[in-house]
């Protein structure tokens, strides 16, 4: 044994490693896991009782010399040149492309940071909903004609019927259901109507609902509110301009123009020459509506608005085409790297 020990340390000095290949054979055959180190250490047992001592010590300064030997020659190799000889450390980084966010969630992000600024919380309700939530306790009657006006995409219909809900309007009941005024809360989310997909018409986008009830809230507050909004997301220079509507949950109602960001009121394509652009629906809460979700409309009052996202967007990038939101054009997102 010892023989075959002064043998391999001989082996070892002479083995001539020239480049890494040789260096890997080396290692394969010296300190690998089926090399004749392992191999010497494994017939240890078979070394009389009294000698294992010596020849496990020798065994040990073999392994370390093999070793030794393996990391000065990676060393020098390496420093000759090898492996770095193909790096060029003065060549610029490849940069990670990092992504954009989408600007309708840039946009839902301000909306939903201007008004957690002046005290509104977030909920959310389920976008297949129920026509409890969507229509009835809406204030809009069976045979309504708002029901068809909606294009209602329908789950199921019948006894439980269930759509895919057309308006955020739906979560202000499901939050006065759970949770008595002050309610003073916004409502994000995707909504589906049933219609023909165009420039300026697509079978989904966003709303951001707001809700607010409580005590002697009236129809100035409303007006506040939304002037206040108005001018953080366009900038001080917004006005805004309310012409009366009709919604079957609000009276009265109104519709909600802002000064056109575009063409400075001046008058242009987008705002049709008139200098205002239609942003939301609004309008005091109907008491059969405070009712049908249990809020004494005797005590309290509170006025709601609806607003879409997409046309919000519009404004704020100049987008002309509704499409273009979801086709995933790179061409198109990448223009919003700056609001990451
Ligand atoms: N739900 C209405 C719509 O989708 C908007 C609205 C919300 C109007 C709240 C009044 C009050 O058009």
């Amino acid at each position: 044994m010892k023989e075959r020990i002064e043998q391999v340390e001989k082996e070892i000095e002479q083995y001539l490693i020239t480049d890494m290949a040789s260096l890997e054979a080396y290692r394969i055959k010296f300190i690998g896991s089926k090399g004749i180190t392992k191999e010497l250490f494994s017939e240890l047992k078979n070394v009389p009782n009294e000698e294992k001592r010596a020849v496990g010590q020798l065994l040990n300064s073999l392994r370390q010399k093999a070793e030794q030997k393996f990391e000065e020659s990676k060393e020098a190799l390496e420093s000759q040149g090898g492996a770095s000889e193909k790096l060029d450390l003065s060549r610029p980084a490849n940069m990670d492309e990092l992504g954009s966010r989408h600007p309708l969630s840039l946009v839902r992000s301000e909306i939903i940071e201007i008004f957690s600024r002046i005290g509104y919380s977030v909920s959310e309700g389920p976008e297949i909903e129920d026509d409890w939530h969507n229509f009835t306790a809406l204030n809009f009657p069976p045979e309504h004609p708002a029901r068809d006006m909606q294009d209602t995409f329908f789950v199921e219909k019948g006894e439980n019927e269930m759509a895919l809900r057309t308006h955020t309007s739906s979560v202000q009941v499901r939050v006065m259901e759970s949770s008595q005024p002050p309610i003073r809360t916004i409502s994000p989310g995707r909504v589906y109507r049933n219609e023909a997909i165009s420039a300026r018409a697509h079978c989904f986008f966003h709303q951001v609902e707001g809700l607010y009830i409580d005590k002697k809230v009236s129809f100035a507050d409303l007006k506040q509110t939304l002037l206040y909004f108005a001018k953080e997301m366009f900038g001080d220079k917004a006005t805004i301009r309310l012409r009366p509507s009709y919604f079957p949950f609000t009276e009265p109602s109104a519709e909600v123009d802002v000064s056109c960001t575009i063409c400075n009121s001046k008058g242009c394509n987008v705002c049709k020459y008139s200098g205002w652009l239609e942003i939301l629906g609004c309008g005091m809460v109907d008491p059969n509506v405070l009712e049908a979700s249990g809020i004494d409309s005797k005590t309290y009052s509170g006025f709601a608005f609806g607003m879409g996202v997409e046309r919000i967007a519009q404004l704020k990038y100049k987008v002309n085409d509704l499409r273009l939101y979801s086709e995933n054009d790179i061409r198109f997102l990448k223009q919003f790297t700056a609001g990451i």
